[in-house]
């Protein structure tokens, strides 16, 4: 599926120049990486912090034939595809904080963003952007509790072509293979690979704070939370303490 890759020294986000590509018919599996960037956008209107050739920025234009209420299981299908992809090329083993976060003993390694552009209710594309702390050996003042990177995890340096590589390959067969069968194939790679499931967490959902038990996902990628009273409610968008 990756059919062109666009690499930039520097620019503001990947994200953006995406967006901009795919506004003009730029066609599914076309990548925009970067070296730097300096307006990286993170979840929630965050900055992202993506210094000089230390981390994987990219950005990934797809066009599946998907309802607009679908697109946020191509968050869990990367997030599959990051820690597979670690995985494979360097034996460490991340675990995924739902929806998109990628950690090592609760510090982020990686975070994802997905955001599209649809028609009223068919998507017309889904620019998924994927920020990888690769190669830092610090981080600054107020990242340096909660963030962490590969080298740090390894210790030693890491090559960020081998890690893309690895990474492109599992995302192009989880991404084919969603196409054929659906997300029900994905979602117990994503289980296997879940820090939340069958624990006890804290979710903070734009209209309350709910606390509780995530029993799984269902089969749109909405996370299931089950409170003490034995009520189940639908997660679609919180952040989320373990
Ligand atoms: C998060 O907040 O966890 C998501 C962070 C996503 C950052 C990546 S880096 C490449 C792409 N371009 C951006 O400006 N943001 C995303």
């Amino acid at each position: 599926f990756v059919k062109d890759i666009l690499h930039y020294p520097s620019i503001h986000s990947t994200q953006e120049t995406a967006h901009l590509l795919a506004s003009e018919q730029a066609e599914e599996g076309t990548i925009v990486l970067a070296d730097e960037q300096t307006k990286g956008k993170g979840r929630l209107g965050r900055q992202w912090h993506s210094p000089p050739e230390t981390g994987i920025w990219m950005s990934l234009i797809l066009r599946p034939d998907i309802e607009v209420r679908s697109a946020p299981q191509l968050t869990l299908l990367t997030a599959v595809a990051v820690v597979r992809g670690i995985k494979e090329s360097l034996g460490l083993d991340p675990e995924i904080k739902w929806p998109n976060d990628i950690l090592f003993n609760g510090r982020k390694a990686a975070g994802i963003l997905t955001e599209m552009q649809a028609e009223p209710d068919r998507v017309h594309a889904i620019i998924v952007g994927l920020g990888l702390n690769v190669n830092q050996d610090y981080f600054p003042d107020e990242l340096a509790d909660i963030a962490t990177s590969l080298r740090l995890e390894k210790g030693e340096k890491v090559s960020r072509t081998d890690v893309l590589e690895a990474i492109l390959k599992e995302w192009d067969w989880l991404y084919r293979m969603f196409l054929k069968e659906g997300f029900s194939s994905v979602k117990p790679l994503w289980e296997a690979h879940a820090l939340t499931m069958g624990k006890e967490i804290t979710a903070r959902t734009p209209r309350e704070t709910l606390k509780g038990v995530a029993v799984g996902i269902d089969d749109a990628g909405v996370l299931l939370l089950r409170t003490k009273d034995g009520k189940l409610h639908h997660i679609y968008s919180a952040d989320i303490e373990v």
